[in-house]
This record gives C-alpha cells, structure tokens and sequence, in this order.
C-alpha cells in the first residue's frame, strides 16, 4: 500500500484545489476552445399585456462559443437588454429554448435559473452596481457569498479577480474612492470571481470617456480568452469594434447580420486600436486569416 504523509497529502490536496480553479470548467481548457457555451433558439419575448403587449424578441437564434468576445449592436429599443436578460436566466423566454453550459433552462423554475445563473453567469452593467459602503474587496466578496463560496476560498477568489483586472493595489478602496474605469474593472472582477462560464455586459463602457471605454473593452477581450468562457457585451461605441471577434447587430427583435472581422488593419495605422498582450495576440490572429 501506498502511504502518503499528511503533509504531502495536504499538499496534493492543494494543488487539485489551485488546478480545479484555474480550470473551473474543463480539465483541459484547449479541448473546450470554442466549445458553445450559450445555445438560444427560437427565442421569442413578449412584454406587457393588453393593448400594451408588445414582441420584444421575434425569434432569436443564437450560439456563444468560449473564447469569444461578441458585441451585440443595435438601436434603442431593439431588444438587447432584454435578450440579455434572457441569456442570463433573469427572465423567462415566452417561448424558444435555451442552454448554458450544456443544461437545459426548459424545466427550470424560479430556484433553478437562479441556481443556473449563479453557477454559469457573471453580469457586468453600465452602472457599475457597487455597494457604496463596500470596498473592492468586500463587494468581491458578497457576491461570492451569494454563490455559496466563502471563507479563505473567497479570499483566494477576490484577490485573483482583483489581480485579473489589475486592481490589486485598489483593493480596500470604495466605489466613492474610484474613477467610472477602476468601478467597472472591480465589477468585472467580480462577474469573474465565480468563474463563470459566460460574462454578460450591457452597455459597459456607457458611462465612460472614450480611453477608459476602450480599457474596459480590452479587459472584456482578455477575459474573453479563457477557452472554457464566452463574452457577450452590448456596445454602442464603434470605437470598441477592434476588440470583437464577433460583431451581432440586432433590430426590432431579431438579428440582422452575425459576422466575424475581417483582418484589421495595423493598429499602428488606424491610431486607437487594442494595445497590450490582447491586442498583439489579436493582430498575431488577425494576421493568419
Ligand atoms: N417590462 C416591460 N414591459 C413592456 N415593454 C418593455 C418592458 N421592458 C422593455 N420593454 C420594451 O421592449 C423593447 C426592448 O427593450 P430593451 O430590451 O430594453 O431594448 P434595448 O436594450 O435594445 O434598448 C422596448 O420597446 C421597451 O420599451
Ligand atoms: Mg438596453
């Protein structure tokens, strides 16, 4: 028989914890690139009631893969948010189905999506969200207390999220402390503490100058990388484009046109395009196509 010292064990135990979370959806995260993590078809929305009812959504088909950051674009009152919404499990499609992560959302009621969303989905929202009596950290922290993590775990968790959007050195400041970009970057860190499995944004860089809009866009490009997590943010802003692998413009309740850049010209030469390690390893992409 094969005797393990505890201390070894502990150790052993420790590594699976740090791997189980590094690659929370997939022991191998190259097998899962491009895997479909959303699956929407057929979704149809109606709001309201009376001679108030009103077909938000007219039959959405839709597929997120890992690794992708896609922009949903289209006028106000297309339905954008409300397609969101369903993607994310807070609300119900009145028909159509849908699947995160491979489970199903057809036999789901209140409990369940909510059980689904907190397991699969991180939100981000143009404004921000953050608890005002709540540092960095502690607004991490709750969150990750709603999905049932706490403890050192939670700890480990929020400083890895804090780390991931470079706000480590920000961590016990408050919401009143922060500039509109460090806020959305602590949001961000926090739809990422859960690992979740898709990242929805509405509108992220909304309320944004243009340079802190295009940070918070190259964050989402990064996150968008983890092959087991796939990115879907509504934008407006057309200078954002550059960070998209996917482009879905959506009017009066449907998509009317699904499409993949074509090869971006050098960033160099159009002046406000994606800097860093996203942006080079986008070109280096763009490049081979
Ligand atoms: N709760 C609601 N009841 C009735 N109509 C709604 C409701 N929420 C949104 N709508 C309508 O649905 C349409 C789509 O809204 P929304 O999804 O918020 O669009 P977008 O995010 O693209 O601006 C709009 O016409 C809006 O007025
Ligand atoms: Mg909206």
């Amino acid at each position: 028989m094969l005797l393990i010292p505890d201390h070894a064990k502990q150790t052993l135990s420790d590594e699976c914890d740090l791997r189980d979370r590094d690659q929370p959806h997939s022991p191998n995260p190259d097998a899962s690139r491009g895997k479909t993590i959303v699956r929407a078809k057929g979704l149809v929305k109606v709001l309201g009631s009376g001679a108030n009812e009103l077909k938000v959504l007219k039959g959405i088909d839709l597929e997120l893969k890992a690794g992708e950051l896609t922009l949903l674009m289209g006028p106000s009152g297309s339905g954008k948010t409300t397609l969101l919404s369903i993607l994310g499990c807070i609300l119900t499609p009145t028909s159509g189905t849908l699947e995160i992560a491979g489970e199903s959302t057809a036999d789901l009621g209140p409990e369940g999506l909510a059980d689904l969303r907190r397991r699969h989905v991180g939100f981000v929202f143009q404004s921000y969200n953050l608890f005002p009596t709540l540092n960095a950290t502690q607004n991490i922290l709750l969150a990750l207390d709603l999905c049932g993590i706490s403890g050192p775990e939670a700890s480990e968790c929020a400083v890895r999220a804090l780390g991931e959007v470079g706000l480590t050195h920000r961590a016990n400041a408050y919401p009143g402390q922060m500039s509109g970009g460090e806020k959305q970057r602590v949001a961000i860190a926090r739809a990422l503490a859960g690992s979740p499995s898709v990242i929805l944004a509405d509108e992220p860089t909304a309320a944004l100058d243009s340079e802190n809009g295009k940070a918070v866009m190259a964050l989402l490009s990064e996150v968008a990388k983890d092959p087991s997590r796939a990115v879907l943010a509504v934008t407006h802003d057309h200078r954002t484009l550059a960070y998209a692998d996917r482009i879905i413009q959506i009017e009066d309740g449907r998509i009317v046109s699904d499409e993949r850049p074509t090869p971006a010209p050098e960033p160099e030469s159009i002046g406000h395009a994606p800097e860093g390690k996203g942006g080079h390893e986008r070109r280096q992409r763009w490049s081979c196509l």
